[in-house]
């Protein structure tokens, strides 16, 4: 398979970036997306420049380091939800669980890095997400004991609870949810991360600290405000739904309501 790359080459955060053209030949429709830019990279490598950097760590769909927008979808044209699958293919996949199968001899493939403005490029397509790291710290946690695995086991959660908090905890944190959004908006994040952890027992004392903490920090990033266009869950490669923003919007009332 004989392929055009368009990739978004920048030096660092403060070099003005652009879009560089390569070819590159041999590619086995087996290959993941992410093993043909390590091609593209080898041959680079070998003309003596300077490789394309990018983010990614398991190469399993677990850890979410992997981020591109590929043609213009996050995660490229498997990355759609099945919740909004509508007339595109789906598979629900993150950019290392994309296959070149998925395109065609002589395609031109465009490749750019997450766009959103508390993602600052660091290179090519690289981009900082620790702004999620941050919200994450202001309420992604409990500090009930919990005890080891067994006594965790232990504690009752009502069945429905249960498939809740782990519906949730599937997001990964790749950021895709931003990266989707006309406004650039983390709320699917924050919301999967707030409703993981308050419908659990163990996340119970702090409820109402943790919504309000995590929302505050999410605005103090930068992120643009949700007008529930639905990008956000097309795009999460987890299938975290979009009423997880109206169940974040409803504790985060009960709150207020409650004045901490
Ligand atoms: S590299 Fe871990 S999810 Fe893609």
């Amino acid at each position: 398979m004989r392929l055009i790359l368009r990739v978004w080459r920048q030096k660092n955060a403060d070099a003005e970036g652009a879009m560089s053209t390569y070819e590159v030949d041999g590619i086995s429709s087996d290959m993941s997306f992410l093993e043909m830019l390590d091609t593209l990279n080898e041959e680079l490598i070998l003309r003596g420049e300077d490789p394309v950097a990018f983010d990614h760590d398991c190469r399993e769909g677990i850890c979410g380091a992997c981020s591109l927008v590929i043609n213009g979808d996050a995660h490229g044209p498997n990355g759609v939800s099945p919740a909004r699958a509508d007339s595109r293919a789906w598979g629900s996949t993150t950019t290392c669980q994309l296959h070149m199968r998925s395109f065609q001899d002589g395609d031109t493939i465009d490749i750019e890095p997450w766009r959103a403005s508390a993602f600052p490029v660091i290179k090519d397509l690289v981009v900082d997400r620790s702004a999620f790291d941050r919200i994450i710290q202001a309420g992604g946690y409990i500090t009930a004991p919990t005890g080891s695995a067994p006594d965790a086991h232990a504690t009752p959660v009502p069945k429905p609870d249960a498939d809740h908090a782990f519906e949730h905890a599937e997001c990964i944190g790749c950021g895709a949810c931003v990266a989707a959004c006309p406004n650039g908006a983390a709320m699917l994040f924050t919301s999967a991360k707030v409703n993981h952890l308050n419908v659990l027992p163990q996340g119970a004392p702090e409820r109402e600290s943790r919504v309000l903490d995590m929302v505050a920090q999410m605005d103090e990033e930068g992120f643009g405000g949700c007008t529930l266009t639905g990008e956000c869950a097309t795009a999460c490669p987890k299938g975290i739904p979009l009423f997880s923003i109206t169940r974040m919007n409803r504790e985060f009332v009960r709150a207020v309501g409650k004045g901490r």
